[in-house]
């Protein structure tokens, strides 16, 4: 167990556990029912042992914004992230500070909202393949929807980044992408990490999915480097083009192909879990199901690729996606750690320690959310005046908040939008009978066993 090297003056309650490992095994062992537990028995933070770390998990939506956006400057990336830096480089993920500050604001206009519309043509286009992809199969078997949304989010997230220049390779490389996550993730959730440079088999697959990534990334950045006259509208073609408005540098290509890496990582499974989720609740909402489809249909109309504008005119598939997010938000958790002493109304968050925001916690918290465990899209319709219902601002926060929110949060919700109204229009959607659907939360949200459907 670390020590802190300053004593809060007045100690948030200290959750008991077993001596030495704190909570760390009931944390490995079910979280969402120890944060359940948390938010009945305390009030604003509560101090946790997991992992030798002292853990401070905020409970309250006012304290989730100071430590992600009032009192920011006081927190970094936790220690978790560091794994995540073989796979990610220095990335916006991963990266921190005025190296951080600098890549966000060269990053940021690729997300920009009129450069998402761009990019909605080759969603559109993607999740037609898809679909025309799915009709052919045999509908009297149940579809593993979890691994076609994979594959779907996978398709749009490495088409819209390198355009029509990964074309013929893109199952190559979004199999070697989809290694290089995966041992990450090992990585990050094993209690034993063998150094990187010892030849392991799972080492030596990473090293050749790495080195094949990034021959393939360095190769695209160095062909356009050298083309001119080559106009593309993908999101590496932004990256590339941006200049820094102060200094007029643009990104390095090492910065490059880390921002295209943790695009992709940050992008596209998070994605297919939540479009996972919900055609979960779909099936168990036949109601719900039925008003989405007779919105996409009269929408969309039957032409095989909508033009890109037609899915602004989808409100009550947004309050799907929506809902469905604060049910099952893929981030289920955030840590940050502590630069000095933070103190919190009666409590203090010590320097050295790691700061807790849940948005699983606070989605389900029944002061915000009455019957929270209730699937109800209305909870986000705008009322007769046309706004909102008001509620605290970080009572909901798939997406995070403050300085760090999701880069890709509107590129999110486009495609989901996309995907769900594109697959309801075409297909109705059944329940696998006694399907136990349970939550297993490793680094996302994600269901214990893969979510399958009957479409018809
Ligand atoms: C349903 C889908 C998604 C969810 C729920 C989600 C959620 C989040 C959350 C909660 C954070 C903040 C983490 C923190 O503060 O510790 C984050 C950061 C990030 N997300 Fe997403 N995300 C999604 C989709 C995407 C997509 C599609 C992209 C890119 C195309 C993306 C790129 C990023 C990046 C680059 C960051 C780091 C931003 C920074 O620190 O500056 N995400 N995401």
């Amino acid at each position: 167990m670390e020590t802190l090297n300053s004593s809060p003056t007045r100690p948030a309650p200290l959750h008991p556990g077993l001596p030495m490992l704190g909570n760390t095994l009931s944390f490995l062992r079910d979280p969402l029912a120890i944060l359940n537990t948390l938010q009945k028995r305390y009030d604003r933070i509560v101090h946790l042992r997991i992992g030798g770390r002292h853990q401070y998990l905020v409970l309250q939506p006012d304290d989730a914004r100071h430590v992600i956006q009032e009192n920011h400057r006081n927190y970094v990336r936790s220690p978790a992230f560091n794994v995540l830096k073989i796979f990610l480089g220095n990335g916006l993920l991963t990266s921190d500070g005025d190296f951080w500050r600098r890549q966000r604001r060269l990053a940021q206009p690729a997300f920009h909202r009129q450069r998402l519309a761009a990019l909605a043509q080759t969603m559109v286009d993607e999740t037609a393949d898809w679909i025309d992809d799915l009709r052919q199969l045999n509908h009297s078997q149940p579809l593993n929807a979890s691994q076609a949304l994979m594959d779907v989010t996978m398709r749009i997230v490495c088409k819209t980044l390198f355009g029509s220049d990964v074309i013929g390779k893109l199952d190559g490389l979004s199999m070697a992408l989809d290694t290089l996550q995966f041992q990450a993730n090992q990585r990050m959730l094993s209690p034993i990490r063998f150094p990187m440079r010892w030849p392991t088999p799972a080492h030596q697959r990473f090293r050749r999915a790495g080195e094949l990534v990034d021959s393939f990334i360095y190769g695209v950045i160095n062909q356009r480097r050298n083309d001119h006259t080559d106009q593309r509208d993908d999101l590496l073609a932004m990256l590339q083009g941006t200049e820094d408005e102060d200094t007029g540098e643009r990104m390095s290509d090492q910065q490059l192909r880390d921002e295209c890496v943790t695009i992709f990582a940050a992008g596209h499974e998070t994605t297919a879990v939540s479009m996972a989720w919900t055609l979960h609740l779909l099936t168990e909402h036949p109601a719900v199901l039925a008003r989405l489809q007779a919105e996409a249909k009269t929408v969309l109309g039957d032409k095989r690729t909508p033009p890109p504008d037609a899915f602004r005119a989808l409100p009550y598939a947004m309050q799907v996606v929506q809902e469905s997010l604060r049910l099952y938000p893929p981030a289920w958790i955030m840590s940050r750690l502590a630069i000095a002493d933070d103190p919190i109304g009666p409590h203090t968050i010590p320097a050295g320690s790691t700061a807790l925001v849940s948005p699983y916690l606070l989605h389900r918290d029944p002061a915000s959310w009455p019957d929270p465990e209730r699937f109800d899209p209305e909870r986000f319709a705008p009322n007769t005046s046309g706004t909102l219902p008001s509620r605290h601002s970080y009572a909901y926060l798939p997406f995070g908040g403050g300085p760090r929110l999701c880069i890709g949060n509107q590129f999110a919700l486009m495609e989901m939008q996309i995907l769900l109204a594109m697959l309801v229009r075409t297909f109705s959607i059944f329940p696998v009978p006694n399907q136990r659907i349970n939550p297993h939360p490793l680094i996302t949200l994600r269901p214990k066993n893969p979510i399958c459907v009957y479409l018809k």
